[in-house]
């Protein structure tokens, strides 16, 4: 098997270093307009103000999938996110379209707790254990590797607004769900489709062994044992302190929070869900937002009229997300006018076919 692989990992040249931010926007409006629509910029929701603002279209994981695979047009898709975003939206672009990743540094550390050998090693010991139970589905914070393992073996990807019909889906096809590589959307989606806690497994890839107590013939749901450091940030801890602190405020978190502080809040989405419901609730209401920071704070500037804050104020923005800032975006469209191609984001071919098998069974229902 081949992995994705980089094409190039060259870092920030140091002239970028010293260009002042009005400097830095001029030039990108310059080569945007140049460009038209041969460029086409997508940012997630987590990226820094600087970079949204030249953003084509904002969107969560799920919208940016479905707008990479809807542009014929663009010959240059500079995305603005982090690794295994740009990866999906190459393997769902056209041959001839290129992605860019302004930092090659931007990965997601959820993404990286699961490594293809690991997986490969856990399905072996799971059909062993489980025989021909089991169907894989893929959190689409993973790697290409991933993707293309989950499409092979008769599985699909998932978002966190779509999680809850992809594993109704699943068990349309085999009674057991492997579920990778975050156990908290995992467990949170599985527990509001009615599957008791004591019906899901932890598989722990470092010990290679499956955590339960129980029998195994209950086993439903097998969780990979990864997570994302920045939503475990928000604790029940910090629920009890805003609810004690402003006792009618609502509390909204994405479900890559732990069960615990999913459960105590008052409701949980995607990012375009969390968007959706601060921009429809009514002026004077308030909310505690359990997500990441740049997120959070666009959120608070863009809506005066509401009270919001972050579920844990001393939370940190996703450092990989950050990594993307007005002087990688310049050089990455500075690269595109030069008729360069450092910063590709080229995901194997072998890989690719499969991996699109797990990414369209999930476009077809999304
Ligand atoms: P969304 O699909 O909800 O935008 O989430 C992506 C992500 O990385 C959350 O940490
Ligand atoms: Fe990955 Fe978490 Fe950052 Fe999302 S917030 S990109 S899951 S590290």
């Amino acid at each position: 098997m081949v992995l994705a692989k980089f094409m190039d990992i060259s870092m920030l040249p140091e002239k970028y270093k010293s260009l002042t931010q009005e400097q830095m926007e001029t030039r990108i409006r310059e080569i945007k307009d140049k460009l038209g629509e041969e460029l086409f910029i997508p940012g997630h929701h987590y990226q820094r103000d600087e970079v949204i603002q030249f953003a084509d279209v904002t969107g969560d994981s799920l919208q940016l999938a479905q707008v990479a695979a809807a542009n014929k047009k663009a010959k240059h898709i500079v995305f603005c996110g982090v690794h295994f975003m740009a990866e999906t939206a190459d393997m769902l672009t056209e041959d001839d379209q290129i992605v860019y990743l302004p930092d090659m540094r931007a990965g997601c550390s959820m993404a990286d707790m699961a490594n293809i050998y690991q997986t490969e090693e856990a399905w072996l010991e799971l059909t062993k254990t489980f025989g021909d139970t089991i169907i894989p589905l893929t959190y689409v914070n993973s790697t290409a590797a991933i993707k293309a393992f989950t499409g092979r073996n008769g599985g699909a990807c998932v978002t966190s607004s779509n999680a809850k019909s992809m594993v109704q889906w699943a068990f349309t096809q085999k009674s057991r769900l492997f579920f990778l590589p975050d156990q908290h959307l995992g467990r949170n989606t599985a527990f509001e489709l009615g599957i008791p806690l004591e019906h899901m497994a932890v598989w722990n890839p470092i010990s290679g062994k499956l955590e339960y107590e129980g029998a195994l013939e209950d086993v439903k749901v097998i969780l990979w044992k990864g997570h994302c450091s920045v939503h475990e940030g928000f604790t029940v801890y910090n629920i009890q302190e805003v609810r004690k602190k402003y006792p009618n405020m609502n509390i909204l978190v994405h479900p890559e929070c732990s069960r615990e502080v999913v459960a105590l809040s008052d409701d949980n989405g995607s990012t375009k869900y969390i968007c959706d419901v601060i921009e429809a609730a009514p002026a004077g209401s308030s909310w505690a937002i359990g997500t990441e920071m740049n997120l959070v704070k666009r959120l608070i500037a863009t809506y005066p009229d509401k009270h919001i804050i972050s579920l844990n104020e001393n939370m940190c923005p996703c450092l990989t997300m950050n990594r993307i800032d007005l002087p990688h975006l310049l050089w990455a469209l500075e690269i595109i006018e030069q008729g360069g191609q450092g910063n590709v984001i080229a995901v194997d071919k072998e890989v690719t076919a499969q991996a699109l098998l797990s990414l369209e069974r999930m476009l077809a229902r999304a």
